[in-house]
């Protein structure tokens, strides 16, 4: 699938049924993944929180994992290494195990898992990826995924806010820094690394509060300042963040590009700055002559590991 669809079809996954028929009792819960498949935890972790959730990207299971934990491994090819280890690691201290896959080692592991569409980039399939997580945990009426879908269906027709941004940063040869806050830090974190692997620029981000502790130093005094594009998301909803927003800008002398946000709920919300990202990481590609698709140092790094 040529790379523009696979951004469309974002669309189309928030439509997309599948459950991951939890059916014992549960204590705390930690979502094992990487890069494409880790964030879908990462996001989830974000605005679930009536269990502990800990998401691992890395080789290691938390100590505390046991019996009663439930362990969702995610991972789009199946095949991801440090999933693969926690999986392992989780099936000896008796988890209760579920699977997000489009294949691989993971299907092939005998444990329940919900089967997402093969055949597109990991990082495309967040939609297929988030849906068994929303279904099993907040049960989402099917009117608000088609309420979602609608929105998604909107920037597909009409990309210019998007392109706009991505002309800004082409223009200026700008490194992205993302700054998010709570409930949008890890869409923050995935618009940095949707602009590293799609448009091959580095891109950084962090998040109100926290940032106001540490990176309000150098957003005033860094060594080549302008050669940052500071990009906040729209925080008009949080009256205490969006006074930090102002005050920042304010003593450090810096200018924020604002991202708007649409959306009449958190979930159409997340799925339209996750879709926005996508697509100005993409336009940027373009601009650059990169593909945005090619994520083959990525590849090779796996085989020779
Ligand atoms: C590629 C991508 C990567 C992968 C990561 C883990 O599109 O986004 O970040 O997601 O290398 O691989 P999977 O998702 O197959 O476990």
């Amino acid at each position: 699938m040529e790379f523009i669809d696979q951004l469309r079809n974002l669309r189309e996954q928030v439509l997309f049924k599948a459950d991951l028929n939890i059916d014992s009792a549960f204590k705390n819960i930690v979502i094992s993944g990487m890069g494409g498949s880790g964030i879908v935890g990462n996001i989830f972790s974000e605005i679930y929180s009536r269990k502990p959730v800990q998401v691992v990207s890395d080789y290691v299971l938390p100590e505390f994992a046991d019996k009663d934990t439930l362990f969702i491994g995610i991972s789009y090819s199946g095949n991801t290494e440090e999933t693969i280890a926690t999986l392992e690691e989780a099936e000896k201290r008796g988890c209760q195990i579920r699977l997000i896959t489009s294949g691989g080692k993971l299907a092939a592991s005998g444990h329940t898992f919900a089967k997402v569409p093969q055949n597109i980039q990991p990082r495309s399939a967040i939609g297929y990826m988030l849906k068994p997580l929303l279904s099993s945990f907040l049960n989402l009426p099917d009117e608000a995924c088609l309420g979602i879908s609608k929105l998604l269906e909107n920037i597909d027709r009409d990309n210019n806010e998007e392109k706009n941004l991505a002309t800004e940063i082409f223009k200026h040869r700008s490194i992205p820094v993302i700054l998010g806050y709570h409930p949008f830090r890890w869409i923050a974190y995935r618009w940095k690394t949707q602009f590293n692997e799609n448009s091959k620029i580095m891109a950084f981000s962090n998040y109100f509060p926290e940032l106001n502790h540490n990176e309000t130093m150098p957003l005033k005094d860094t060594y080549e300042k302008d050669k940052f594009m500071f990009l906040v998301f729209d925080g008009s909803q949080n009256s205490r963040i969006s006074k930090r927003m102002n005050v920042t800008a304010e003593i450090t002398g810096t200018k924020f590009h604002v991202i708007s946000i649409k959306g009449r709920n958190l979930l159409e919300q997340l799925f339209y700055l996750i879709h926005y990202g996508d697509y100005v990481s993409y336009h940027l590609a373009g601009m650059r002559g990169i593909d945005p698709n090619d994520v083959s140092l990525i590849e090779s790094l796996k085989k020779k590991i």
